[in-house]
């Protein structure tokens, strides 16, 4: 064991900060990725990135076949962009790395929204740098709605809370990104938890219902979210809404990944406090090896009205493997050996090949169906498989956990891959053709290589 070497271990604060719930914005709103300030740590001003002033960027909220405007104005130092992170859009509008802002200069982002309801996101994708701009705090949350979602008449308004779990490094009050070849293998992992940018914050509850919609926007770490022997009623994923919800005590999210959960204060008597928590869930490297709470939540009213869990949500078709015209298969344990390898153990990568800008590596067609088969069997680190322009169904996973996990039964972007695993997932490529990524979402492993091209045609 310790092999990778101790984690830093997470610094708890006093949960006592109010939880900040950033702004909601709709169609024509103009995010100016800048340098900023926020209260990250208690009663301490850091030096942010953020979409406005202050880290992280507004909820951006659309309805099911809207078209959103987005300007995009760069006021960084350094190039960026953005990726829409889950939702379906044509190449251009996508955030490919090669679609950079200069500093000084914009990007009109043009996203016709023409996918189900669903929990997105939305964040930086400029090769090399983007687990730093992340990191320093660009990042926000991109919610779809539509008329099947809205006739579950799930809690909402103050009812339904966006939760951006991320964890972060300081030195002193300064943010501090500075991955050591170690933590290139690892993933940085940060000694603070920060939920929508506030340390250790407590959000005052009423004895009723709550939709929490968690996004891990961390760069590496995982986290194995409970809270306090509550059920976790899990109605969504990646990609909107489950067939039913799925109730479990405790459930893996990696970075990229995002859940819909709702919670039941409702008989809960009042000053009943709860934390969020991540529990240890592995042995096999610096992460997971400590259980720490995340935030709190303290009922302190009374709710009116009354809510019942619906017993179905969704229709979701099957995507059977007989479709498939393909299936790939993807090394995503070996290092590679390259200029810039560190630690001389050469860098992540797909298929022993490293990210080129220009290199299309995969083509596939338009309207057509196909198995990827992730491939971590001899790995010993972990790694949330991302591909862009699609949502997928995981149809499988051989070793280690062995089994689709309960949020997986529905449409997915992201998927972890732990050591000892080989995960299959499959989908069907939409119409718009041209040049999209997929990649590790540890971003660490992302900026280091482990990033493919590939063509729809
Ligand atoms: Cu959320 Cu290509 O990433
Ligand atoms: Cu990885």
């Amino acid at each position: 064991e310790d092999m990778i070497g101790e984690p830093n271990w997470i610094v708890e604060g006093s949960f006592d900060r109010p939880l900040f719930i950033p702004s909601t914005v709709s169609n024509g709103v103009t995010l100016n990725a800048q340098f900023g300030t926020s209260e990250l740590l208690k009663r301490k001003s850091s030096n942010t990135l953020g979409y406005g002033n202050g880290i992280l960027g507004p909820t951006i909220r659309a309805n099911t076949s809207e078209t959103i405007n987005v300007l995009l104005q760069n006021g960084l130092s350094e190039e960026t962009n953005i990726h829409w992170h889950g939702l379906i859009l044509p190449e251009n509008m996508d955030g490919h790395p090669k679609d950079v802002a200069s500093p000084g200069g914009s990007l009109q982002y043009t996203l016709p929204i023409q996918q189900r309801a669903g929990t997105y996101w939305y964040h930086p994708h400029p090769h090399g740098s983007t687990a730093r701009q992340v990191f320093m705090g660009l990042a926000g949350m991109f919610i779809v709605n539509d008329s099947e979602e809205a006739a579950l008449n799930l809690p909402s308004g103050e009812f339904e809370i966006p939760l951006i779990i991320q964890d972060k490094h300081f030195d002193g009050a300064s943010l501090d990104y500075s991955p050591n070849e170690d933590e290139i293998m690892t993933g940085f992992l940060g000694e603070q938890i920060l939920v929508n940018g506030i340390h250790a914050p407590v959000l005052d509850v009423a004895s009723g219902w709550y939709r929490l919609r968690v996004l891990n926007g961390s760069t590496a770490r995982v986290y194995n979210l409970a809270l306090n022997g509550l059920p976790l009623h899990i109605i969504g994923a990646d990609g909107g809404l489950l067939r039913a919800p799925e109730t479990v005590s405790n459930i893996l999210l990696g970075p990229g990944e995002r859940l819909d959960l709702l919670v039941d204060f409702s008989s809960q008597p009042i000053g009943k406090e709860f934390y969020l928590v991540s529990n240890k869930f592995s042995q096999y490297n610096a992460q997971g090896r400590q259980a720490f709470n995340i935030m709190k939540f303290r009922v302190d009213r009374t709710a009116s009205g009354s809510f019942t869990l619906p017993s179905s949500l969704s229709t979701i078709p099957v995507l059977d493997h007989l479709q498939a015209v393909a299936t790939r298969t993807f090394d995503i344990a070996a290092m590679t050996g390259g200029e810039g390898g560190h630690s001389g153990m050469g860098r992540h990568s797909i298929n022993g090949k490293i990210f080129e800008m220009d290199r299309v590596d995969e083509t596939v067609q338009a309207g057509t169906t196909e198995v990827w088969e992730f491939d971590n069997m001899m790995g010993d680190e972990i790694h949330p498989m991302h591909v862009h322009g699609v949502q997928f169904q995981v149809l499988h996973r051989m070793g280690g956990r062995n089994q689709v996990m309960p949020a997986e039964k529905g449409w997915k972007d992201t998927v972890l891959v732990m050591p000892g695993e080989k995960v299959k997932v499959i989908m069907t490529f939409p119409q718009y053709r041209g040049v999209f990524v997929f990649h590790c979402h540890n971003l660490e492993h992302e900026d280091d290589g482990m990033m493919l091209n590939y063509q729809i045609v």
